[in-house]
């Protein structure tokens, strides 16, 4: 029988309980989810490509059917290399829809063989962002149900590393 993979890429940069959810609706549908993280040199994220990969394997262990890597290049490169069949990506509001269907458009027209995928996050999440979250906790916000427990403790670590650099 043949097996449906699906790559869920993004930045997660950090990975929130919004990208958790997504993960657990795609191991249930697809047979195999490969979450790949984007190596873009062109952005300066807050966490690393390998602290990203950790933070979420830490996050993943309980989906069977789900590993975490990282990619450079093309989406659809990566996808062919890895024998995938499908894109997954959240949508959570139609602020996402225009960006979520020019890529989706623009992988077709690369790949046809490509499908994409798009999800809905559980009803708790349509406003959280990665970007969000770290501008919240950068001003001293409260993060908490929004990230894993084990990310949080490493953004608020990250951001007293950087203030203390910065005196
Ligand atoms: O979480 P993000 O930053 O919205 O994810 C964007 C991502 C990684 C899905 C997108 O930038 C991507 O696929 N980049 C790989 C390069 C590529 O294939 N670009 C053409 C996309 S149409």
């Amino acid at each position: 029988m043949k097996r449906v993979i699906a790559i869920y890429p993004g930045s997660f940069d950090p990975p929130t309980n919004g990208h958790l959810d997504l993960i657990q609706r795609g191991a249930k549908i697809f047979d195999e989810l490969v979450v790949a993280i984007l190596r873009n040199s062109e952005k300066a994220p807050l966490f690393s490509v390998e602290e990203r990969l950790e933070m979420l394997r830490e996050s993943i262990s309980q989906w069977e059917n789900v590993r975490v890597e990282s990619f450079a290049g093309l989406l659809v490169d990566y996808a062919r290399e890895r024998g995938a069949q499908a894109v997954l990506r959240g949508i959570r509001a139609v602020s996402d829809y225009e960006y979520e269907l020019q890529m989706a458009w623009m992988n077709r027209k690369l790949d046809s063989s490509l499908e994409t995928v798009f999800m809905m996050p559980a009803g708790a999440y349509p406003y959280l962002s990665s970007k969000l979250v770290r501008e919240i906790a950068s001003l001293g916000g409260k993060i908490d149900g929004l990230v894993p427990a084990s990310v949080e403790i490493r953004l608020r670590a990250r951001l007293r590393d950087l203030s203390s650099a910065s005196r």
